[in-house]
C-alpha cells in the first residue's frame, strides 16, 4: 500500500464502542427470531453471541480496564461491577451450552443479551468516558494497534 496513506487513527475505545454497535445489530436479529428458534438454533446463536461477546470482554479486561485502577468516586465499584457482569455472561453461556429444554433455552438467552444491553449502557455511560480522560490521545491510539494486532486486522503490524 502507499506509504502515502496514512495509518487510520485506532482509538481502542472507538474500537469498542463499534462493538457494542455490532452486537446489538445482531441481539435485534436474534430476538426478532428467538419465539421461533429450535433448541439446536439457540445453541448456535448462543455459541456466536460467545465467540463475541467473550473476546469483547478479554480485551476490554485486558486493555481498558485495567489502565482505570484510579481512585475516583463510583469508578472502583463501577469497574468491579461490570467485571463481575463479564463472569456472569460467562455463566450464563456455559448453562446455555447445557441446557436442553428449548422454552428454559430461549428464555436464557433473552436474559442474556438483556443483562448484555444494560452493561453496555453503563460501559458507554461511564467507563468509555473516563477512559477517555484518564488515558490520553497517544495511549488510546497504542491499544488501539495491540488490538488490531490481537484481532488479525490489517496494517496492524
Ligand atoms: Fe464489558
Ligand atoms: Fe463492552
Amino acid at each position: 500500500m502507499s506509504p502515502f496513506i496514512p495509518r487510520p487513527d485506532l482509538d481502542v475505545i472507538d474500537l469498542l464502542l463499534g462493538e457494542h454497535g455490532c452486537m446489538l445489530s445482531l441481539f435485534r436479529h436474534i430476538e426478532m427470531r428467538l419465539p421461533n428458534m429450535s433448541l439446536d438454533e439457540i445453541h448456535a446463536a448462543g455459541e456466536a453471541l460467545e465467540s463475541l461477546l467473550m473476546a469483547h470482554a478479554l480485551e476490554e479486561d485486558q486493555l481498558v480496564f485495567h489502565a482505570l485502577r484510579v481512585e475516583q468516586n463510583g469508578v472502583k465499584e463501577t469497574l468491579a461491577a461490570m467485571a463481575g457482569e463479564h463472569n456472569e455472561q460467562r455463566r450464563m453461556l456455559e448453562e446455555l451450552r447445557e441446557q436442553t429444554e428449548v422454552v428454559r433455552a430461549r428464555g436464557q438467552l433473552g436474559r442474556l443479551m438483556e443483562l448484555t444491553r444494560e452493561h453496555f449502557a453503563v460501559e458507554e455511560r461511564i467507563l468509555f468516558g473516563l477512559a477517555k480522560v484518564v488515558l490520553d490521545e497517544d495511549r488510546r491510539s497504542e491499544l488501539g494497534q495491540e488490538y488490531a494486532r490481537r484481532r488479525g486486522l490489517s496494517r496492524a503490524h
